[in-house]
């Protein structure tokens, strides 16, 4: 009995670890349908939803000037839990204040249309300009010191790396991780930083989280269990500047490792 036990526990292990390499080497089914995505992303809907293009640009590539995210090839199950979530009043908009009403108004079927066309883009990697932000008088971090921590993390200050669950440069390991690499700096930071102020109301078990956070503060806290606010919760600002600098210049594949996120 104790044998078979074990045994089932093995091939439990084996199958959490073989599953990520198996969805990286096929193509999976699409969560919804691409042409309307495409329909939407690029014209809107009605009054209601305006084309995403206007803001993530025409080839989803984000803009650092007005904080949006860069969406092309982003894994479809993760945009699609945070159009979910956006919809839901999970998480807040708090850069230009329009996502929740515009995934409010998509319905869940459109909201999967729209995750597996972002999903779809092949648009070039280009990551920030990180000199025109710096003229433009952006903290900008060291990448190399970034590298460290998205490759080993920080164990003396117990920061796991970010990349035990965000993949190798970032290029996401899963259904539930995003892809990091590429993503814009000044998105990166934002994120980071919202992250870290959720954090500091999960940990708290005797003050309630209006009264441990500073109410100013902009908070993200739709992650599962705390997963990413734990992480972000340790970094200091030094940190995220250097991590988002590495991050965004970091490429979608490489010699001996020809992965990158749109395979996922
Ligand atoms: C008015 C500008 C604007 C429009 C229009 C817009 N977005 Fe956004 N979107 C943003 C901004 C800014 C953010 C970053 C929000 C934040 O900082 O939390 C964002 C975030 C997102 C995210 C989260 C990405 C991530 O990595 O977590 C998704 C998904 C998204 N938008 C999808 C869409 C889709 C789909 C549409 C069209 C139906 C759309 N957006 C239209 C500005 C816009
Ligand atoms: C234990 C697993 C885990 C580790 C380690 C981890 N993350 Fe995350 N991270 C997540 C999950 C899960 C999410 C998605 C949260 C959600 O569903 O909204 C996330 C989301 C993010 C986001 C938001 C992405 C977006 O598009 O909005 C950023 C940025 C990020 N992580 C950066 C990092 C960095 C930098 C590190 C290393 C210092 C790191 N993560 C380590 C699990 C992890």
């Amino acid at each position: 009995m104790k044998r078979v036990m074990i045994t089932a526990a093995l091939v439990a292990v084996a199958a959490w670890f073989v599953a990520p390499a198996v969805a990286s080497a096929s193509t999976h089914e699409r969560l919804g349908n691409l042409d309307n995505g495409r329909n939407i992303f690029q014209n809107g809907k009605g009054d209601d939803v305006p084309a995403c293009a206007g803001c993530h640009g025409v080839d989803g590539n984000g803009n650092d000037e007005i904080g949006s995210p860069r969406l092309a090839y982003q894994v479809d199950t993760y945009v699609l839990k945070q159009l979910t979530d956006f919809a839901n009043g999970k998480r807040t908009d708090d850069t230009m204040y329009q996502m929740n009403d515009i995934a409010a108004a998509l319905t869940p079927e459109e909201r999967k249309d729209m995750a597996t066309y972002v999903h779809s883009l092949k648009s070039p990697y280009l990551g920030s300009n990180l000199d025109q932000l710096r003229r433009d008088g952006a903290k900008i971090g060291d990448p190399a010191k970034g590298k460290m921590i998205v490759e080993y993390g920080a164990p003396d200050r117990d920061i796991p790396a970010c990349k035990s669950c965000h993949g190798f440069h970032g290029r996401s390991a899963g259904r539930m991780y995003p892809a990091i690499g590429g993503q814009n700096y000044v998105y990166l930071r934002h994120e980071l930083e919202s992250l870290r102020n959720g954090w500091r109301g999960f940990k708290s078990t005797t003050l309630t989280k209006a009264q441990n956070s500073d109410k100013d503060d902009n908070e993200r806290t739709n992650d599962y269990m705390g997963q990413m606010r734990y992480v972000a919760g340790k970094l200091t600002d030094e940190d995220i500047a250097n991590v988002a600098a590495f991050l965004t210049l970091a490429k979608p594949t490489s010699p001996g490792n020809p992965r990158s996120p749109s395979h996922m």
